[in-house]
């Protein structure tokens, strides 16, 4: 892994090519996932969503919502995603490492999402056994990090999304 990258806050003017990243990164379809049902019309936390640029453009993306477990608050951590063309260089880690830190500063609590056990463990997510997502979500790939001791403990049910305010 090269020297540490500097990581930007992502600006709405960013928006797009976030997407673009995401859509190449992902199978066709992403947005169909039921996870994606927790952020509709939701909007993301913006102070969590980052990403790194290069010369090419954005190379890596991350980006969080809120939703609630059991009626406790929660992070949604995702989609996370590095350009294939820098992928395995520890842009994914920084990103991690550097949200999730900054989640702890705002004062949240647990942060949860849908993805492969073997490399989110790696940053200490755990399975949850006793929460669901929306189905279809394959139950082992429900992992949980507590940003503070025990965040997790008790904390179970259903996730949904957080309800909105409408606009005036
Ligand atoms: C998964 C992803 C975000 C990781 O970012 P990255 O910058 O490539 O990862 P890093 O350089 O920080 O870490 C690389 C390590 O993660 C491992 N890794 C990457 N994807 C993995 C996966 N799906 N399962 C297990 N390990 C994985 C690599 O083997 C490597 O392991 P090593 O450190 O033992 O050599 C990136 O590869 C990506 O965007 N992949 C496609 C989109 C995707 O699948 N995103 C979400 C995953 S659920």
């Amino acid at each position: 892994m090269g020297a540490s990258m500097q990581v930007y806050r992502e600006t709405p003017a960013d928006w797009w090519e976030v997407e673009a990243l995401y859509d190449l990164c992902f199978a066709p379809g992403r947005e169909a996932l039921s996870s994606y049902r927790l952020r509709d019309g939701v909007p993301p936390v913006a102070d969590l969503c980052l990403l790194v640029r290069d010369a090419g453009g954005v190379m890596a993306a991350i980006r969080f919502w809120p939703v609630l477990v059991g009626g406790a608050d929660a992070l949604l951590l995702g989609p996370v995603a590095v350009h294939p063309t820098r992928q395995g260089e520890g842009l994914g880690g920084q990103l991690m490492y550097d949200s999730l830190n900054r989640a702890r500063a705002l004062g949240w609590d647990r942060v949860l999402l849908v993805g492969d056990a073997p490399y989110y463990s790696r940053f200490g997510f755990e399975r949850l056994e006793r929460v669901k997502m929306p189905p279809p979500t394959n139950p082992a790939r429900v992992l949980g990090y507590a940003l503070t001791p025990g965040a997790w403990d008790g904390v179970t049910g259903t996730t949904t999304r957080i309800a909105v305010p409408p606009k005036t």
